[in-house]
C-alpha cells in the first residue's frame, strides 16, 4: 500500500555533499519526494525529535550531532515506503550495514550514521506531523 515516512540526511551527510546522490537512491527506488527542506536544528528541535531516546546513554551526544550542521528533511512517499526506505538505508550501525546501502557507503560510525528514517506507520505519522504543516506537503 501508498505509504509516506519521514527521512532526515544528517550533517555528516550534507557536510559530504551526498544530499543529491542520497536523495537519487530514493528516487531511482520509486519513491517521491512530496515535502523537503534544510534546517539547522536546535536542541529543543533535535531533542523533541528523539524524545523516545532521552533516557538512552547516547542521547546527548545525538542531539550534539543533529544540531552539528544543517539537515535536509523530507517527505517521501510510494508502495511500502517505511520498509523500503529502510532497505535502501540499511543497518543502523553504518558496519553491519549491507553493501550498497545509503549508510554502507556514506557513514562510518553509529552517531554519523547519514540517514533517519521513520521505523513504523505510527512514528512516520508523528514524525512527519514535526516536521512538515499540511499545507507543505505536495503529493503528486
Ligand atoms: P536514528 O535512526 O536517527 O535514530 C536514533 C539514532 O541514535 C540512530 O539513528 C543512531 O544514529 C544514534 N545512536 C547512537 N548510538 C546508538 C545505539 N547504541 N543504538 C541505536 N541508535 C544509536
Amino acid at each position: 500500500a501508498t505509504q509516506r515516512t519521514l527521512s532526515i540526511i544528517k550533517p555528516d551527510a550534507v557536510a559530504k555533499n551526498a544530499i543529491g546522490e542520497i536523495i537519487s537512491r530514493f528516487e531511482k527506488a520509486g519513491l517521491q519526494v512530496v515535502a523537503a527542506k534544510m534546517l539547522k536544528l536546535d536542541d529543543d528541535k533535535a531533542g523533541g525529535f528523539y524524545a523516545e531516546h532521552k533516557e538512552r546513554p547516547f542521547f546527548k551526544d545525538l542531539v550534539g550531532f543533529m544540531t552539528s550542521g544543517p539537515v535536509v528533511v523530507q517527505v517521501l512517499e510510494g508502495d511500502d515506503a517505511i520498509a523500503k526506505n529502510r532497505e535502501l538505508m540499511g543497518a543502523t550501525n553504518p558496519k553491519e550495514a549491507a553493501p550498497g546501502t545509503i549508510r554502507a557507503d556514506f557513514a562510518e560510525t553509529i552517531d554519523a550514521n547519514a540517514v533517519h528514517g521513520s521505523d513504523s506507520p505510527e512514528s512516520a505519522e508523528r514524525e512527519i506531523a514535526y516536521f512538515f504543516g499540511a499545507d507543505e506537503i505536495c503529493p503528486r
